[in-house]
């Protein structure tokens, strides 16, 4: 698999990542068995890079990695972990904790539920506002130091929190949101990342499913987190779905899936973006995988950019409850 260099400082990952979030009821129930052969199968294939989050079914996510990564499987695999959201036993979200003392312990216990002795990327999920960005990088760098995490990332953080972070320790990647329906990093946050050759991994390549060229209206109503998006909702669906139907017609010109197209596009936009794959049957990662070979032309990409032009979603990209934690959007 083709590989890319995540950041000046950092490692050296497979073209694509696997994101194992669905795995954990994010996108409905998942079966476990499968989700283990997903994960089996992008190892085999020369994925080298696991994302998770320790909220991501309340350790759930990284139980089942742990499992995947026994014996040999560990070899060459790259985890990347997410800490800081507080869940409640109803499966809600109550906000986020990234003091250092919080770093420690949320490390202690993933390590644990991994079954690791180290993390490879490890990363605020979001920025914690009542603690400043320099205390939490401290916190992960002492961490560096110790020898349980070898890199640093950043999640869904703008440019001053960007620099700020990186003052004190080298950053790898920022996760940030990117596909052909949400294009917010354009407008600052990739340039201030490349000049301080942070890369980027990618999520929400496929809006959540939306532009995957599978996602039907009928599906609306399982309880997900589709069902709180705005862009699922029944004012906005009509005019998404109407620009998945454009692309199509690119992607059946040149014989290839919707879902590769819009996978294609994210790595197109540079060699320090990895988009990171949320699939979870294998079926999917296969269709995943495929992206690799498009080719996209400069004819395809203006065809694209007609079909599918910047800001042409309807609704934003997480709910207004959400939107409010996003450093990234200016929402602090
Ligand atoms: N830093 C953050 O704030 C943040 C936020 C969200 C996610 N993430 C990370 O990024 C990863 C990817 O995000 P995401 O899951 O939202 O991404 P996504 O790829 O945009 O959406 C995944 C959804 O697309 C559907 N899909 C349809 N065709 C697919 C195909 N060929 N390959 C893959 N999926 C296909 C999946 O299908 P089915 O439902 O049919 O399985 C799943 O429901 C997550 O797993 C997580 O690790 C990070």
């Amino acid at each position: 698999m083709q590989q890319r260099q995540l950041g000046t400082n950092g490692p050296q990952v497979s073209a694509l990542g696997l994101g194992c979030m669905g795995m954990s009821g994010m996108y409905g129930p998942a079966d476990r068995v499968e989700s283990i052969a997903t994960i089996h199968a992008a190892l085999d294939a020369g994925i080298t890079l696991l994302d998770t989050g320790d909220f991501y079914g309340m350790g759930h996510n990284e139980m089942l990695i742990g499992e995947a990564l026994k014996g040999s499987k560990r070899d060459g695999a790259l985890v990347s972990v997410k800490f800081g959201a507080l869940r409640d036993p109803a499966n809600g979200w109550s906000g986020y904790d990234a003091r250092p003392g919080a770093v420690k312990n949320f490390l202690a216990y993933s390590l644990q539920r991994l079954g690791l002795d180290h993390i490879d990327i490890y990363r605020p999920a979001r920025l914690d506002p009542n603690v400043p960005i320099e205390e939490t990088i401290g916190a992960i760098a002492d961490m560096v130091k110790a020898g349980y995490v070898r890199h640093i990332g950043l999640s869904e953080v703008g440019s001053e929190t960007i620099k700020r972070a990186a003052a004190v320790h080298p950053i790898c990647d920022l996760q940030i949101e990117y596909s052909l329906i949400s294009r917010g990093i354009e407008d600052g946050i990739l340039a201030t990342c490349r000049e301080l050759g942070i890369g980027i991994t990618a999520y929400g390549v496929l809006s959540r499913g939306l532009i995957s060229g599978h996602w039907k209206k009928e599906n609306a109503g399982a309880k997900d987190f589709r069902t709180f998006s705005p862009r699922f909702q029944a004012e906005n669906i009509d005019k998404n779905l109407a620009l998945v139907e454009a692309l199509r017609k690119i992607a059946d010109a040149k014989g290839v899936s919707v879902a590769q197209i819009a996978i294609a596009w994210v790595a197109a936009q540079g060699k320090d973006i990895v988009p990171l794959i949320g699939a979870r049957q294998r079926a999917r990662l296969s269709e995943a995988l495929g992206a690799l070979d498009v080719a996209l032309t400069a004819a395809d990409l203006s065809a694209i950019a007609n079909a599918v032009p910047k800001g042409a979603a309807a609704g934003e990209r997480y709910a207004a409850v959400a939107m409010a934690h996003l450093d990234s959007e200016g929402k602090h």
